[in-house]
């Protein structure tokens, strides 16, 4: 397949001598039902300044090169998570990538996250990831005790489980781990990192029963601390550490 380039385009003109612009070549994985049940690499030649990101490189593929590529995107600022993708090989976000932090001098490899279906292109099936998320009840549990004023804690309480309040839910820890890649039945490390964040929340009720649901096959005993959640997580959460905590809780019962 001839490869789509867009060259330059005039930044000279616009009297700026010392033009930034490099040429790189994206790699993209592509993959559309419609058309074959195997997915293909495509390049892509485009003119862009490296100090761009990622994220601004697949638009202006898909703006002026090649409509057709689909992936996801939102807040383009590293908040709503929509955008997590292997870029080579390595799971990050597109919007907080920047192109000259990924050696630009060779093809960029860009392909869907791993362990979860690919719909199109970049876009998985994200419906397990988010059904395990929900199966650890990510949210306050109370016994009805509502009361009269906001619910107080003490700042080394809320230290407790800071770590784990960054979380925005991108999937790049659990689409690099091995466990997940091979079973897709494991909660796999975000849902965990979610349940981790009101077990140890001091104003919430509901641990016994977020632990007992993490106790199961399928829970945090599959996790095996190889550590790649916590490499790609783009929120620096030590995910691997929040893992160990819940399995340390699920032993002493103390959280
Ligand atoms: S823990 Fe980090 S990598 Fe995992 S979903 Fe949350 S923000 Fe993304
Ligand atoms: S587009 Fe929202 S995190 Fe990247």
């Amino acid at each position: 397949m001839a490869t789509p380039t867009l060259e330059k385009t005039g930044n000279a003109e616009a009297g700026f001598a010392d033009t930034p612009y490099i040429t790189a070549t994206f790699r993209i994985r592509r993959f559309n039902p419609e058309v074959s049940d195997e997915a293909q690499w495509q390049d892509f030649q485009i003119s862009i300044d490296p100090k761009e990101r990622v994220l601004d490189a697949l638009h202006k593929i898909k703006w002026e090169l090649d409509g057709t590529l689909t992936f996801r995107r939102s807040c383009a600022h590293g908040i709503c998570g929509s955008d997590a993708m292997r870029i080579n090989g390595k799971n990050r976000l597109a919007c907080k990538t920047l192109i000259k932090d990924i050696n630009p001098e060779k093809p960029i490899l860009v392909e869907a996250i791993k362990g979860l279906t690919v719909l199109k292109d970049l876009v998985v099936d994200m419906d397990p990831f988010f059904q395990a998320y929900r199966d650890v009840m990510p949210f306050l549990v109370t016994k009805g005790n509502e009361p009269t004023r906001e619910r107080l804690q003490s700042p080394e309480d809320r230290e407790r489980f800071d770590d784990t309040t960054k979380c925005i839910l991108c999937a790049a820890c659990t689409s690099s781990c091995p466990v997940f890649w091979n079973d897709g039945q494991y909660f796999g490390p975000a849902a965990i990192v979610n349940a981790h964040r009101f077990i140890f929340d001091s104003r919430d009720e509901g641990g016994e029963q977020r632990l007992e649901i993490l106790n199961d096959r399928d829970g945090v005993w599959r996790c095996r601390t190889t550590f790649n959640c916590t490499d790609a997580c783009p929120r620096g959460i030590e995910v691997t550490k929040a893992i160990q905590e819940v399995k340390r809780a699920l032993i002493t019962r103390r959280f």
